[in-house]
């Protein structure tokens, strides 16, 4: 996603925070975030052109084989290099361990950077939510196929990282994040009220559940993403108007799911056996 899908993400999160979770987040966050954490969830999108966070770059996606339409971690969680565990399930496990050996054990020293660590694990929650970040490997997840959304030329990753949600605040919230965000919130409270559950829900002892959301991710964008956008298609009324209901669902899903992550990972509740 871009910049005001992550903050829309880390927003509807907040708001399903356990008291132990703010309060854990609030330690963790930089000087800078002012205590808001939807803030600061842009941060790595912003960092991994640098060439010291460089190695960051492939922790925002998982490629899967063309046309396959499914999701393996052990076949697709690499870097161009073959190095596995980097992709974004990986990355997501990774900073889940980091926060919860933190949270576990007091006493011992930790030689993780947990500010880093809760600002990743936020940004890429939300990034495994967007279908093309489980896109196809030849095309680099829509990037590599120009398409013009209206009368601008783009690519494909892009309309979903920003265009349909730029197009929504354009035409249905006077050009205001704050509303359409007040407006996934009651769709959460009410038309998909019965669905939250299963959404928080992990394997059994899981603190993280990235692989799930991956499957889903790689469905959608067959279905939905890639489906009649073929290079050189102009994407228009049809498109924006089918797809912009998977966009909010998947930003929903996106900040639950932050949220009850988090929430395992603060949490003092001691798990039953
Ligand atoms: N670069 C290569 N594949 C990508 C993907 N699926 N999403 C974002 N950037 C990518
Ligand atoms: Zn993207
Ligand atoms: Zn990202």
């Amino acid at each position: 996603w871009g910049k005001e899908g992550h903050y829309t993400v880390c927003k509807i999160a907040e708001s399903y925070f356990e008291e132990e979770t703010v309060a854990a987040v609030k330690k963790l966050l930089p000087e800078s975030a002012d205590g808001d954490l939807a803030s600061v969830c842009s941060w790595p999108d912003e960092i991994k052109h640098h060439w010291q966070w460089r190695w960051t770059s492939p922790l925002h996606y998982v490629d899967t084989p063309d046309y396959r339409c499914n999701y393996e971690y052990c076949r697709d969680c690499h870097d161009t290099h073959k190095h596995q565990d980097r992709c974004v399930t990986g990355a997501i496990f990774n900073y889940t361990m980091q926060l919860m050996s933190a949270s576990e054990n007091s006493h011992t020293i930790v030689h993780y950077n947990l500010t880093e660590a809760l600002m990743f694990l936020s940004h890429f929650i939300g990034d495994i939510h967007q279908p093309l970040h489980v896109g196809f490997l030849g095309d680099e997840g829509g990037n590599t196929i120009t398409v013009r959304w209206y009368r601008r030329k783009t690519n494909l990753h892009h309309v979903w990282d920003n265009m349909i949600i730029e197009s929504a605040l354009k035409t249905y919230y006077n050009k205001s994040l704050p509303l359409f965000i007040q407006a996934l919130q009651t769709n959460l409270t009410h038309g998909w009220s019965n669905d939250v559950p299963s959404w928080e829900s992990c394997q059994l002892n899981q603190t993280a559940c990235p692989n799930p959301y991956a499957s889903e991710s790689i469905n959608l964008a067959c279905k939905y993403a890639y489906r009649n956008a073929t290079p050189g298609t102009t994407l228009g009324d049809d498109y924006f108007l089918s797809r912009l209901p998977i966009v909010e669902k998947r930003l929903a899903q996106g900040g639950i799911r932050l949220a009850a992550t988090l929430n395992r990972i603060f949490s003092s509740k001691p798990k039953h056996a």
